[in-house]
């Protein structure tokens, strides 16, 4: 199913055009590194009751890290409406959007939360989750900045602990380096078997705002699935 996605922001305008994240480093850094808590950090989520964001009450069955505007969340939960699916994101303007949004559309099987990843999943049972995305991150290229992304050995670990036996780890990424360290973190972890995805048909999900951009300027980008062992 395709969700009109500019009808969505025409009826919904985004608050802010181009929220520029190198220009909040501190967003990036776990909460227990700060020594001074700026005023747009998400302060870390450690507990959630589900009753509150879900409309069947029950828990997440697939999480979206780094949700950004959220076409991929809308559009998975209207593909599968007796799944939950939860969204984590970093910046408060994309989180108020989509609620806006999800509340506006009255989509009761979505859910987004302004929430760091590097600070944990500690609010999802283990063993609960059949899917985990991790789609286009913000890639921080250079060495010096790579602390910034938002997968690391910990979040891997931490992941394979929410995923179901057999659960799948999506990765997707326009940027071929990212992606080769991605396929060392995952080979490391010893956590997940890799599949390398060469077309859509292995893929079949809906595209997300990022790899629409992709696509419209022909840029190359690299999947893969990762099934928990
Ligand atoms: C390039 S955007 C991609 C968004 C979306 N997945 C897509 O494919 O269109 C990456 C998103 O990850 C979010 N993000 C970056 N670091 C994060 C973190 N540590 N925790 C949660 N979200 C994060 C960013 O704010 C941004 O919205």
């Amino acid at each position: 199913m395709e969700l009109n996605f500019e009808e969505l922001t025409r009826k919904y305008p985004f608050p802010e055009k181009r929220p520029r994240h190198h220009t909040a480093p501190h967003l990036y850094v776990p909460y227990s590194k700060l020594k001074v808590v700026p005023a747009n950090y998400p302060v870390p989520v450690e507990k959630v009751d589900w009753a509150e964001l879900f409309a069947n009450g029950k828990k997440p069955d697939m999480l979206d890290i780094g949700t950004g505007r959220g076409k991929f969340l809308l559009e998975m939960a209207l593909l599968y409406p007796n799944k939950n699916i939860l969204g984590i994101e970093i910046k408060q303007n994309c989180v108020q959007w989509l609620k806006q949004v999800i509340e506006g559309e009255k989509v009761r099987n979505a859910s987004v939360i302004w929430h760091n990843v590097l600070n944990g999943l500690q609010f999802i049972e283990n063993e609960s989750l059949e899917s985990v995305f991790y789609l286009f991150p913000d890639p921080w290229p250079k060495a010096r900045h790579s602390k910034r992304r938002a997968l690391n050995e910990e979040v891997l670990n931490e992941i394979a602990e929410k995923l179901k036996f057999g659960g799948r780890f999506y990765l997707a990424t326009d940027i071929k380096s990212l992606h080769e360290e991605h396929i060392l973190l995952i080979e490391n972890s010893k956590r997940y078997k890799i599949k390398f995805i060469e077309s859509d048909l292995d893929w079949n999900l809906p595209k997300t705002n990022k790899e629409i951009s992709c696509i419209n300027r022909s840029i190359e980008y690299y999947r893969m699935i990762c099934e928990k062992l």
